[in-house]
């Protein structure tokens, strides 16, 4: 399998507020974008308060169809509050992303603690710095606020339940392994002891030499062998407090056979097997079957192999996790009981136990609907961390032993929101909508049928029409089939087949109510709009899991998005392309967007996507690593920390084991060869060779404007 050298570079937003002191959870009632510390605009504008603005009319104001004129009257009074309804943003980027008044995606990457950024303004100067889309931007400040709403939740958890143990954080490094992610982590983990969770050894050896925190944890899961486990438990010499997290029942022999050859004492722990079954898609990480984890017989059987071999003291964390998006606060609340019992057990079997490890789970509301839907989750920050905390308390209380010290891994909820993937449109692919000539007399009696059906359509009389003007185009394909159609017939034929659809959209817009048998109508008459994006590249769960993203224009959101598109991207692939989208009644298969125009280009962004996306893309059709930059807020705008530029052509074709001067020197070779055969010009071969050339050095994606 080749991969590359580098590789390229998504909760609600939960319900906390952060005071002088520190992050303080509040309710949801409370939680609201706050600008009222905005930082002074250098380059970029500072979006605006949110509260002068209209208040929609409507929820949804359709145009009404003029079947006078033919067309549909131009509905000016657009709001902002539309288009927020519309794409739900502040049920899912609150308090990170919101709109301003001109209309724009406004980021404001401290949260609630103020300044913000004009998203469009950001993507302009930075093609402006020669960054082309699609652009990948990373927001620290971002990844900062996570890291501390995280901490404030089980702080606030720990006061509250009177908690006598302490909290302290690993991030998942699979989650996303970037250097300049993984050093900013660390960074803004410190004040946190926030440690980190190696999957794997590739991944130990970034966290061993990353995690430079005192106090700080670093839990060894996944597969190992004695490298790994003697490697985490040498770790212990630098003074880094390595777990090995046994996985699996063979791997207790390991633990103990390193820790005779080297001497040391480790820290070790149990991944265990719950019966409190995850849900969704990742469901099946828990339970008898499950992966990973030891079954509690399993469990018993390794206490006794520890006592045997004097390393019942070393067993001192207890780690499960029961799978990846917990939509279900109740799923979780059972884990928690379950492991607070076992970890009791393991204590009163001779463990010395300090660790309750709760694995990952804590879910991101891609939606904003706040329900226990895939793509959401019905509980905050607040409650996983409360429930958490109550339960090993209510669990030691009873059992008259010490509480633990709290360990979550939670990867999705810190490291979704920081990154923003915007890209642009390049074109689109629409059903038009001619203008219905009237009949000569002389037409085809199939032609003129279709007219009578164009014709017959009324508000009251749609679904009839519809029907038949489906009978009449197929009946007039199979005329054609048989030769009594001309092709310039059969495209009359189509065309008004499609001016009945059009003119059947127009009256079902105005309608509260729409037959179930029309509801197609509006997938069928979609547009498609082609994104300059490889989804296997950039969005690789879209593609392999479904999972839903939030998808947004960026720009424009004072404009009505009068049309309905599917997104398809770059590749040949027919499914490379997005027809999921968010929507309150779960997922929808269109999105609103703005009718393209050829002056402007138009800009997408895909929100939530900076878990587990860089790094599972692939290759596809070569497309590779987006273009990637690192945001951080000043008082005078921003600075671009990091830039890191995405793969070229010629990194992609060494991926897979061409190389460029050889490849170069083939088409040298070739024109030559034409040129003798006078098939090309020099100047036509020069061109060409200088394009290739070119090609080599430059981005894998197309060049809008
Ligand atoms: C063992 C383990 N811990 C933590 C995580 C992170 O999970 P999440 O992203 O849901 O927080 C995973 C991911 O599946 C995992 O397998």
């Amino acid at each position: 399998m080749v991969r590359r050298a580098t590789q390229k570079g998504t909760s609600n937003p939960e319900l906390d507020h952060k005071t002088a002191q520190g992050f303080v959870a509040i309710d949801s009632s409370e939680s609201k974008v706050n600008h009222s510390l905005p930082v002074a605009p250098q380059s970029l504008p500072v979006s605006s308060p949110a509260n002068n603005r209209m208040k929609p009319t409507k929820s949804k104001d359709f145009p009404v169809y003029d079947s006078q004129k033919g067309t549909i009257p131009e509905v000016s009074s657009w709001s902002i509050e539309q288009s927020e309804e519309l794409y739900r943003i502040s049920g899912w980027g609150d308090p990170y992303f919101s709109i301003n008044d001109v209309g724009h995606v406004t980021v404001s990457p401290k949260g609630l603690r103020g300044g913000s950024l004009d998203l469009f303004d950001v993507v302009n100067s930075l093609k402006g710095r020669n960054l082309e889309l699609p652009l990948l931007i990373r927001f620290s400040d971002i990844l900062e606020d996570r890291i501390e709403r995280l901490n404030a939740c089980f702080a606030k958890a720990i006061a509250r339940y009177s908690y006598a143990g302490k909290y302290r954080g690993v991030f998942p490094v699979k989650c996303n392994q970037q250097r300049h992610f993984v050093q900013k982590l660390v960074e803004f983990g410190k004040p946190h002891q926030f440690g980190l969770e190696a999957g794997s050894k590739p991944e130990l050896l970034i966290a061993l030499a990353s995690l430079n925190t005192s106090g700080s944890l670093i839990i060894c899961n996944g597969y190992k062998d004695r490298e790994y486990v003697e490697t985490a438990m040498l770790a212990q010499k630098l003074g880094q407090t390595a777990i090995v997290v046994m996985e699996q029942v063979e791997e207790v022999e390991q633990v103990i056979a390193a820790s005779k050859r080297l001497g040391i004492k480790p820290v070790i722990g149990l991944r265990a097997k719950l019966c409190a079954k995850g849900m969704g898609r990742w469901g099946t990480s828990a339970g008898d079957r499950a992966k990973f984890g030891l079954t509690i017989p399993e469990i018993l059987a390794a206490i006794e192999k520890l006592r045997k071999a004097d390393l019942l003291d070393s067993l001192q964390l207890l780690h499960f996790h029961i799978g990846s998006q917990i939509s279900s606060i109740s799923v979780l609340k059972d884990a928690f009981r379950e492991a607070g019992q076992i970890y009791v057990e393991l204590s009163r079997l001779g463990a010395n136990m300090k660790y309750l490890d709760v694995g990952g789970g804590l879910g991101v509301d891609y939606d904003g609907s706040k329900t226990t839907y895939a793509a959401s989750k019905n509980y905050n920050m607040q409650n996983y961390a409360n429930d958490v905390v109550a339960a090993m308390k209510d669990a030691c209380t009873q059992a008259k032993l010490e509480v633990p010290t709290l360990i979550s891994e939670s990867g999705r909820a810190i490291a979704s929101h920081q990154s923003v993937l915007v890209f642009d449109i390049l074109g689109s692919s629409d059903v038009v909508e001619d203008h219905v000539e009237p009949l000569t007399g002389d037409e085809h009696l199939i032609i003129r049928n279709l007219h009578e059906t164009y014709d017959s359509i009324s508000s009251e009389n749609l679904q009839e029409p519809f029907n038949d003007a489906e009978q009449f185009k197929d009946e007039a394909i199979s005329l054609f089939g048989f030769g009594y159609l001309s092709l310039p017939e059969r495209a009359q034929a189509e065309k008004l087949f499609w001016s009945c659809c059009h003119k059947i959209q127009d009256y079902l817009h105005q309608m509260d109510f729409v037959p179930e048998e029309l509801t197609d109508l509006e997938t069928v008459m979609a547009s498609i709009y082609y994104m300059n994006l490889s989804v296997f590249q950039s969005a690789p769960d879209s593609w392999a899991i479904d999972q839903l993203f939030p998808i947004m224009p960026i720009h424009r959101l004072n404009e009505e998005p009068v049309k309905r598109a599917t997104l398809a991207d770059l590749t040949c692939d027919s499914d490379g392309k997005i027809d999921r989208f968010i929507d309150i009644r779960g997922v929808k298969s269109l999105l609103e967007v703005h009718p393209l125009k050829s002056t402007e280009p138009y800009y997408l962004g895909m929100f939530l996507n900076g878990a587990y996306q860089e790094i599972m893309g692939n290759l596809h059709n070569l497309f590779g690593d987006t273009n990637t930059v690192h945001i951080q807020l000043t008082p005078k705008g921003y600075e671009i920390e990091h830039v890191v530029k995405g793969d070229t052509m010629k990194e992609v074709l060494g991926y897979v084991q061409y190389d460029s001067e050889d490849l170069l020197e083939s088409m040298r070779k070739r024109t030559e060869v034409a040129m003798e055969n006078g098939q090309i010009t020099l100047e036509e071969s020069q061109i060409l060779l200088q394009h290739y050339e070119r090609c080599l050095s430059g981005y894998t994606y197309l060049s809008s404007m």
